[in-house]
């Protein structure tokens, strides 16, 4: 009885998420790209093969991004496993199966009253991530886009579609959008960033280790506590809290203060050999 009852339940949970919606449905088959754009797509991809350079933007990697439609990205990322459909974000009427009537609601991002108008989006994504934007709503970076001045919101940092959690290799790349010496805007703050992303990743793994070795007293338990909640209080900006949450770990697991951090000899080299590349084939054009 009990077992035909759950089952009954888990049935019903599978319909409900599996139920369709007309926008992942119709989607599938729109393409994001006018026919001009899906052409120079070609192109470029053609000069890839066949190991033409073109020009900077020909990255691979940026090839077969703007190369994926909105629903190949998005049927890629978390947000599809756990039934974030477009319409979560988007709005609209999932349940009616013409696009007219689907789109009853539908704004462009671009429209102030679009709940993914880049103001609105951290209320917008903040229905789900509550965690997040209640700390993001203490930085100076909401303060900012509260008075509509430059500021990062949710998808500068994690794009659209794929919603992912950006690489800490990549982090600094990002704020250096804005933190440069043209803007203004604190240039130190990116390196800073990325170390404190960097150790909060490595530490956690000492702390695994640490645990898997039977070391699990009060004081690693209370740097893990730290480290998991790191992607959260992370959107705070607040680096000297974050700071001091790493030299609290730190203390806590037994690891000496590092003194300043300086480039590893693998990053000198890796930048020779870059530009070394980058003159060859200037050279070769
Ligand atoms: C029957 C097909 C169909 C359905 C259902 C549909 N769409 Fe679309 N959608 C399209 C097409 C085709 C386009 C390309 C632009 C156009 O022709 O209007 C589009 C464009 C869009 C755009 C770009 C904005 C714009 O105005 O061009 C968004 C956002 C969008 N759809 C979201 C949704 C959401 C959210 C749903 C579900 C609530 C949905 N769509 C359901 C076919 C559909
Ligand atoms: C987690 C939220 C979220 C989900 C889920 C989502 N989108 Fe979006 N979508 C956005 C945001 C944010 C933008 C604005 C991107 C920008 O500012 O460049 C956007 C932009 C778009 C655009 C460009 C139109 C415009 O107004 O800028 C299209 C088309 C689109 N989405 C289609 C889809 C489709 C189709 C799905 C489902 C397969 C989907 N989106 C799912 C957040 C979402
Ligand atoms: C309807 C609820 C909902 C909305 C709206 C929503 N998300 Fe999510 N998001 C989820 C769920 C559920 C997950 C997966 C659960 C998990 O792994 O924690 C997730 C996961 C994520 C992740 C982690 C992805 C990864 O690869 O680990 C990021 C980043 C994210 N969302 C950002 C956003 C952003 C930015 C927006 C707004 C544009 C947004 N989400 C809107 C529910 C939502
Ligand atoms: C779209 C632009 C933009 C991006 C991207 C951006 N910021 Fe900012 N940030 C600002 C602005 C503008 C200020 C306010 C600076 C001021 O008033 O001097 C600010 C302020 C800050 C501050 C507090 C003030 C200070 O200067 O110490 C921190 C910390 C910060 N940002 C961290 C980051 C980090 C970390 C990233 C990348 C993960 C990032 N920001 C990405 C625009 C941006
Ligand atoms: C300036 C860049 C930046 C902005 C703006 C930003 N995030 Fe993030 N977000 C990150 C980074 C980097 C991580 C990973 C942090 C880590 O691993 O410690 C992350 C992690 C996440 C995660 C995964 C958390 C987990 O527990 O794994 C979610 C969900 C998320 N962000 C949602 C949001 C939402 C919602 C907003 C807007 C209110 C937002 N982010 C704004 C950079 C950003």
């Amino acid at each position: 009885m009990r077992l035909a009852i759950i089952s009954m339940i888990l049935l019903t949970l599978i319909a409900v998420v599996s139920a369709e919606n007309s926008c992942v449905e119709c989607h599938k088959s729109v393409s994001a790209f006018t026919p001009e754009e899906m052409r120079f797509n070609e192109i470029r991809k053609e000069h890839l093969e066949r190991g033409v350079s073109c020009s900077l933007e020909c990255h691979e990697d940026l090839l077969s991004r703007l190369a994926m439609s909105n629903y190949a990205q998005w049927k890629s990322s978390k947000h599809a496993v756990s039934g974030v459909t477009c319409d979560k974000c988007h709005g609209g009427n999932p349940e009616a199966k013409d696009k007219d009537g689907a789109h009853v609601g539908v704004l462009r991002s671009s429209d102030p009253d679009s709940p993914i108008y880049y103001l609105n989006l951290p209320s917008t994504c903040g229905k789900c991530h509550e965690k997040q934007l209640s700390e993001f709503s203490l930085s100076e970076h909401y303060r900012k886009l509260e008075r509509v001045e430059l500021a990062p919101t949710c998808s500068t940092c994690h794009r659209p579609h794929t919603f992912d959690i950006p690489e800490a290799t990549e982090i600094a790349r990002i704020c250096q959008n804005c933190h440069n010496e043209n803007i203004g805007a604190n240039p130190e703050v990116p390196n800073k960033a990325q170390e404190l992303l960097k150790q909060s990743l490595e530490l956690k793994a000492v702390v695994n280790k640490m645990k898997a070795e039977g070391k699990d007293g009060e004081n690693v338990k209370k740097a893990e506590q730290i480290l998991n909640a790191f992607p959260v209080t992370w959107h705070e900006f607040n680096l000297e809290r974050l700071e001091a949450e790493i030299d609290a770990v730190k203390s806590l697991i037994g690891i000496e203060k590092e003194t300043k951090p300086t480039p590893g000899f693998e990053a000198i080299i890796l930048s020779i050999a870059l530009l070394a590349a980058l003159l060859i084939r200037r050279a070769v054009k």
